[in-house]
């Protein structure tokens, strides 16, 4: 495992992932909603020093967040990103950045659960830190696949966010099962799942066995920042809501603003695709 979050927090495809993931928990947690569980399979460590060395060598925040802290006209929908990261910098420089787990644990209430999944043993250290104080967060250093399952209430609300490194070709195929046996597990459980886009013979196929496995309603939003003549690069990214309400307006907002300011020759596209 050489992945290290650090060295991508707060570029562009961590805008699309947080902006959306923010805008659906808004969704979730509205008004006397019934109590939400959340689970992410692939924390990370919680929050990011955008000075450290890993970041500054990267500069893919310089290209992301600290592009849209300084936008004029990024849409409505970054509102709640662009806040919380105004309030963990003191309004100043953009020096920390959240991170999944910062962001659901903020947006939930007293009475909603969160269990954040992290295989490597630093990283978990740190994201246990980081969610010191919390009475409703759980941190496992675990395999977040198998802890999704294991950790499904077979009743109530459930939202899964899904966010592997693809640094293994095995992680489709995965996020595939956990998805079917999460939905075996608790009918009504819900995901967003974050991928990459290199190429679309990848995307695609990993959406034909998505829709082989999974009975359920889903909607698909695509931010490429560059055309895809390259599929050694992340020329974007996509999102997959699972069984989730109806975002297609605020995703298409968020990952067409990030295709035209942050990117050179993208797009955006927001699909849904039906149950078998
Ligand atoms: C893309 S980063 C997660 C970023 C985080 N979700 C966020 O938005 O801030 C992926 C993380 O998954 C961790 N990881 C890799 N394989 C894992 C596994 N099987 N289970 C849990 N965590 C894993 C990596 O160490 C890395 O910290």
């Amino acid at each position: 495992m050489n992945y290290r979050h650090a060295f991508h927090a707060a570029n562009f495809a961590d805008l699309v992932k947080h902006a959306g993931l923010l805008r659906l928990l808004a969704e979730l947690t509205k008004g006397g909603s019934p109590p939400l569980t959340v689970i992410d399979t692939h924390a990370g460590r919680g929050l990011y020093d955008l000075a450290g060395a890993e970041s500054r060598k990267s500069g893919e925040a310089d290209a992301g967040v600290v592009q849209l802290m300084r936008a004029k006209d990024a849409p409505s929908d970054f509102g709640s990103l662009v806040r919380t990261v105004a309030a963990l910098n003191a309004g100043g420089e953009v020096r920390r950045y959240p991170g999944s787990p910062w962001l659901i644990a903020e947006s939930l209430r007293p009475g909603d659960r969160y269990v954040a999944c992290e295989l490597r043993q630093d990283e978990h250290e740190a994201l246990r830190v980081a969610m010191r104080g919390r009475a409703n967060v759980r941190t496992l250093n675990a395999d977040g696949y198998a802890a999704a399952v294991s950790e499904c209430p077979a009743r109530g609300r459930v939202l899964a966010l899904i966010d592997p490194p693809f640094e293994q070709p095995g992680d489709y195929g995965r996020i595939v099962e956990t998805l079917a046996a999460l939905r075996r597990k608790n009918r009504t459980a819900q995901a967003l799942v974050w991928l990459p886009i290199k190429d679309l013979e990848t995307l695609d196929s990993f959406l034909r066995d998505l829709e082989d496995e999974v009975a359920a309603p889903m909607l698909v939003a695509e931010a490429r920042v560059k055309p895809l003549s390259d599929p050694m690069k992340m020329n974007g990214c996509a999102l997959v809501l699972v069984d989730g309400p109806d975002l297609a307006a605020p995703l298409a907002a968020i990952c067409g603003w990030v295709a035209q300011a942050l990117g050179s020759g993208g797009a955006a596209k927001v699909y849904r695709l039906s149950p078998q």
